[in-house]
Order: C-alpha cells, then structure tokens, then sequence
C-alpha cells in the first residue's frame, strides 16, 4: 500500500535456505501482489509470472567483509529505486540475511555503513535474520549486542518460521475465543502437554551444519519453545506485538532448570557416516525434555518438548491431555493441534458405543482442514512472515528479550551435552527413537490413548 520502491536484498542468494524457502516464498508473494494467482497450476499464467519475476532479479556478487561491493550493491539498488520510486515515494530496503550466523557481524556492519535507505521522502531499512542466533546465551547476547548497536530493535526481524504455521497462529485466537477452554487451561484439568516434532528423514547433506548445533539448537530452543509459549503463557493486555511478546517472555523466565532425569538423548544409526560428520560425534539428532513451570497455572505440569530426525513418520503437534475423571477405566481426553502435515485439531472423548449395549469406547471430534475448508490456500509460513517484515508487523518475530530467555533455559543443559556429559543413545532409522523417551514420558504421567 505505501508508496515509493521496495528492494529486497538476500545475502546469500546461492544458499540451500534461499533456494529452499526465500525465493519460493518471494516468488509466490510477487504473484499474489501481482497477478492474484490462486490455481498454482495454471500455467500459462505461471509461466509468465516466472518469466516477469526473473526480470525483476538483480544478481550482484560480492564479499561479505567487502566494502566496496557493498557500496556496489547500494548503487544497484539507488539504480532500482529512481526507477520505481514515485514524486512522492519512500524508499524501502529490506536485507534478508540468509547466511551462516558467523559472518552475520561483518554484514550487518556492511548494510549499516554502505546500504541504508537515504531517502528525504521517508522509508525504512530493515533486516531480517534466521538461526541459529548464536550457539548458547554467551554467543547470542554478543550478536544481539553487536547488532542492537547498529540497528534499532523496530528494524531487525528474528526470524522463526514456525511461527508463520496456520495453526501456530492460531494458537491463542483458540486459547482466548473460546469459552470453553478458559477454565480448562491449567494444573486443575491438564495433566500433561507434549510437543512434538518429527522427520521421516536425517540430516541429509546438512550434516556439517548439523553436527555444530543438535537437534536442540536446530528445532527445540527455537521452534518448539515459540509453541510452547504460545500454549502456556497469559492472556496478553492487548493484541499488539509488544504485549504478546511480554507475555512469552514472562513464561519463559518461570521455566525451571532442566533436571538430568528429565532428559533423553540420541542418535540415529548411520548418521556419523556422513563424511561431514566426525566418527565419534555425540551430538544428539533426537530429544526429548521436560520443562516445568513454576507459575500458578501450570505447578506440576510437565511440558514434554521432543524432536528427531530419521523417525517413523513426518510431522508436528501439540497434545494436550487431560486428566482423569474419577474412577476413570479407559482412554483420557486428548486435545491435539497437528500443525503438520495435513493441518486439523481433533479432541478424543469418550462415548458410548453405538449400537444395543451399554458400554464405551474412545472416539474423536474432529476438525480437519482440508475437509472443512476446501478450497482454501494456507500460505507458506515464510511467504506470511516475509510479508510481515515489508508492512512492518514484528508480532510474529522474537525479540531481543525473548531470544534471551530461551537461550537461558538451554544454555545450562547444552553446555553439559557440549562436554559429552550425557550420551546420546543409538536408535534405528525409521523407529521412535530411543525407548528411553517412551519411558520418561510414562514416568511423566502420560497415558496412552487410543482412536477409534
Ligand atoms: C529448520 C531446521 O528450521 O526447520 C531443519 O533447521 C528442519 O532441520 C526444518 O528440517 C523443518 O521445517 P518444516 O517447516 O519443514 O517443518
């Protein structure tokens, strides 16, 4: 809607993440904007956006600590904005650094001397920046500090694509809008909550990047921690981005340390045969944790975070399960949000068996999307969240204070599994995991349910 140029620049055009998922998301925001496309195989239509989007793309090599390229790829982008800026245009620069963490410092540096929006007429420059933000709380305050020093918190974007999920964003629409769950959502009701995400594949020529961080520093710290705010904390005071982001951050800070009993960790057979990855790694490529929350809600809760690669099947979601009516037989209340693939909510309740007896039986109550909402495109996340940063919508970004507490949660725990203090136990591809996680979640007080 404003007017003036929008440049979008990707540090790291070559790289697996912008052939991945920021050019395609680019792509599919253009042809919306653009054309209004909704049928992605109407191909005439697409090739011609194709051909139209190709044309809008400036390819400018450059290196990451050069000056003078960068002073090249202002004058690229000057070039580009006195072609599309009107009388009254702003100018708009977004850098979208989809690069490894460690040149981070010295580009942000280069953006900030060589490549910021210098129009009279208004505008902005802002970055966008994905994990891994650092490798523990040390490393991560020393790149938010060095960052926080050359641009103001309204211009940088953390990204977390889970957060740009359907039904991540739907989290608290379905926590607060509805009657029924207000008094349910809490230590009285709930007696467990699991977090889960799985892949049916390894690492998968990633295995260099991999074996630096672990599974926890890949998925737990950042996308299974932003779920679990969303399903612990408060009621924010308003729906404006700095009053949902107080509200996770406050649950974060009631976290307690990781106890060593509430933590199973392990590693798929075959993973160290990637050439990438040393023959005596530890580095766990499955985890499941247990975080418990010392708030009025949620005392004696367990919140089960667990994530793997190389599993039995792909996906994620968020089980709820509630306790036991008294007397209880068989199977509990579930509430699940599947996230992925094919997103739905389901509840199981017990009921009685159709048919002449009298007896019961476990069934579902079920809310499928793609059923209930046929017809209907769910966006990528990342096309929601890039779209985000252009209209200037931080509420689906983490912010400084956030990243903070999540780091101080895991640091504890990571330095330890650093040190080779705990041990990541083999399990076979395409399996569970290890047993051990079955059994931590049973001790626990996880029941298991059963469908119809
Ligand atoms: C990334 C992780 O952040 O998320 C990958 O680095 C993982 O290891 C990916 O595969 C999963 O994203 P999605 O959206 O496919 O579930």
């Amino acid at each position: 809607p404003e007017n003036g140029s929008l440049s979008i620049v990707v540090l790291g055009a070559s790289g697996d993440l912008a052939k991945k998922k920021t050019f395609p998301a680019l792509f599919n925001l253009y042809k919306q904007v653009r054309y209004l496309v909704k049928d992605k195989d109407a191909s005439r239509e697409q090739l011609e956006a194709v051909s139209k989007f190709l044309h809008l793309i400036k390819y400018v090599s450059g290196a990451y600590d050069s000056e003078s390229d960068f002073r090249l790829l202002d004058k690229e982008i000057s070039k580009h904005e006195s072609l599309t800026k009107t009388a009254e245009g702003s100018s708009r620069r977004l850098f979208y650094l989809a690069l490894p963490p460690s040149v981070y410092p010295s580009v942000s540096k280069m953006i900030k001397t060589s490549c910021m929006n210098k129009s009279d007429l208004g505008g902005w420059t802002r970055i966008v920046v994905e994990k891994p933000f650092g490798k523990d709380l040390e490393s991560a305050e020393q790149l938010s500090t060095q960052i926080g020093g050359l641009f103001e918190e309204p211009q940088i974007y953390r990204i977390d694509h889970y957060l740009g999920k359907e039904l991540v964003q739907n989290m608290l629409v379905l926590r607060f809008a509805n009657r029924m769950f207000l008094p349910l959502w809490n230590r009285d009701n709930i007696a467990n909550v699991q977090i889960v995400f799985k892949e049916d594949f390894g690492t998968d020529g990633r295995g260099g990047y991999f074996d630096q961080y672990g599974i926890i520093r890949d998925i737990i710290q950042n996308h299974l921690l932003q779920i679990f705010c969303l399903v612990a904390m408060e009621k924010p005071v308003s729906v404006r981005p700095e009053h949902i982001r107080d509200e996770k951050v406050k649950v974060l800070e009631s976290v307690l340390p990781i106890k060593d009993d509430d933590i199973v960790l392990g590693q798929y057979e075959g993973y160290r045969d990637d050439p990438t990855v040393p023959d005596n790694s530890n580095t766990p490529t499955f985890a499941s944790v247990i975080l418990r929350v010392h708030n009025e809600r949620w005392e004696g809760v367990p919140f089960i975070l667990k994530a793997g690669k190389a599993l039995d099947s792909r996906k994620a979601d968020i089980r709820i399960q509630f306790k036991d009516v008294p007397g209880q037989k068989q199977g509990r209340n579930e509430f699940v949000i599947r996230l992925q693939p094919s997103e739905a909510m389901y509840m199981k309740l017990t009921v009685k068996q159709p048919g002449l007896e009298m007896s019961t039986v476990q069934s579902e109550l079920d809310l499928s999307y793609r059923q209930r909402y046929q017809g209907v495109a769910i966006p990528e996340a990342y096309e929601r969240l890039i779209l985000d940063t252009i209209r200037g919508d931080q509420q689906h970004f983490v912010r400084r204070d956030e990243l903070k507490a999540s780091w101080e949660i895991f640091t504890p725990l990571l330095h330890k599994i650093d040190k080779g203090e705990f041990k990541s136990i083999p399990y076979k591809q395409g399996s569970r995991g290890p047993a051990e996680a079955d059994k931590m979640l049973e001790k626990a007080g996880y029941v298991q349910t059963h469908g119809y």
